[in-house]
């Protein structure tokens, strides 16, 4: 088995009003093999989604994105996998909601997304974001460290699932 990947996701606030769609959600990033190495419901802050955002702070949906993304507490993942970051954007699907309804209506935006601004999740679309969202989110995580230490035995599954935390934790 290859050495897995980090990546981090967002279960956005519409989703988390929703217990039943956190529930499926979850269902899929397990049964996609994803192991979940962190795991915190947090109600973002607005310095938060603005640094977050900030590479979309032109854009026209900028204020309704940070808005919503204030609305109420998310979930925050960082997840493990072989390819995961690849992986987890193809579960979530195309950004755009009304197209994916259409285009990919089993992917996780297809079946959660609200509106192109309330499409369920976020997932990081590159090794450098990932360091940065984790930077912002779980700041005493060690991403390198992980890599070295933990890494191995999250690959060779010397882990458990504790249920009522959404984690693995090494055994
Ligand atoms: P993400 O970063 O959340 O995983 O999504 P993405 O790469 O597929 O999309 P991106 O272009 O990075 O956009 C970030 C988030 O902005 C919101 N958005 N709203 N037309 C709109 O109203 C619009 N377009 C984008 C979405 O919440 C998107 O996830
Ligand atoms: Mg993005």
């Amino acid at each position: 088995m290859n050495r897995l990947e980090l990546t981090f996701a967002i279960l956005k606030p519409h989703v988390i009003k929703q217990p039943l769609a956190v529930e499926k959600i979850r269902n899929v990033i397990l049964t996609s093999n994803f192991k979940v190495v962190k795991s915190k419901r947090h109600a973002i802050q607005l310095h938060e989604a603005e640094a977050f955002y900030h590479e979309h702070k032109t854009k026209f949906f900028y204020k309704r994105l940070v808005t919503f993304m204030t609305s109420g507490p998310s979930d925050f993942y960082i997840l493990a996998r072989e390819d995961a970051i690849r992986k987890w954007r193809q579960l979530m699907g195309p950004t755009k909601v009304f197209k994916t309804q259409f285009e990919a209506p089993d992917s996780i935006r297809g079946q959660f997304g609200l509106s192109d601004t309330r499409n369920a999740t976020h997932g990081s679309d590159s090794p450098e974001s990932v360091k940065k969202e984790i930077g912002l989110f779980f700041p005493q995580f060690n991403i390198e460290q992980w890599y070295q230490l933990d890494e191995p035995k999250f690959r060779l599954n010397q882990i458990e699932f504790i249920q009522e935390n959404f984690v693995h934790i090494i055994k």
